[in-house]
């Protein structure tokens, strides 16, 4: 299974009776293992988590904490863009040059760095004198 697959299959879990906006996001380590996620939202709005941190807490619950790649997909106009949080979360653990593919359900998609969604991304380095 492709990780678009993946994260198309998963969105179908989503969680999201407030919204009605369900996505799912996929993401693939250099151990070649896949890690998915989908939006769970709260009555308490604020509560929701994205797909995109689910899946990292998969990876991370997991033993790993490194992202090769990501996938991301949503019932959107234009192929779904990860919010700010999510990309600063997606930079945790993924190189700049590390590709998201962003895609529709009608199949439209679209893939950029992680540096290119976040460029200038504040990471444990920032924390260190030079
Ligand atoms: N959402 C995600 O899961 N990932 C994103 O990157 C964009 C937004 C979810 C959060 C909320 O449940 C719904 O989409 C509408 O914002």
């Amino acid at each position: 299974m492709s990780l678009l697959d993946a994260a198309r299959t998963v969105r179908e879990n989503a969680w999201a009776p407030y919204s009605k906006f369900k996505v799912g996001a996929a993401l693939r380590t250099p151990s070649g293992a896949v890690y998915v996620g989908c939006n769970v939202e709260n009555a308490a709005y604020p509560e929701g988590t994205c797909a995109e941190a689910g899946a990292i807490a998969a990876m991370v619950a997991a033993g790993e904490t490194e992202i090769a790649e990501v996938a991301v997909i949503a019932d959107s106009p234009d192929p779904v863009s990860p919010c700010g949080g999510c990309r600063q979360k997606l930079a945790e653990f993924a190189a700049p040059d590390a590709p998201v593919t962003m895609a529709t359900i009608a199949g439209v998609t679209e893939t950029r760095t992680i540096s290119e969604l976040l460029p200038g991304a504040f990471r444990k380095s920032s924390m260190e004198k030079g």
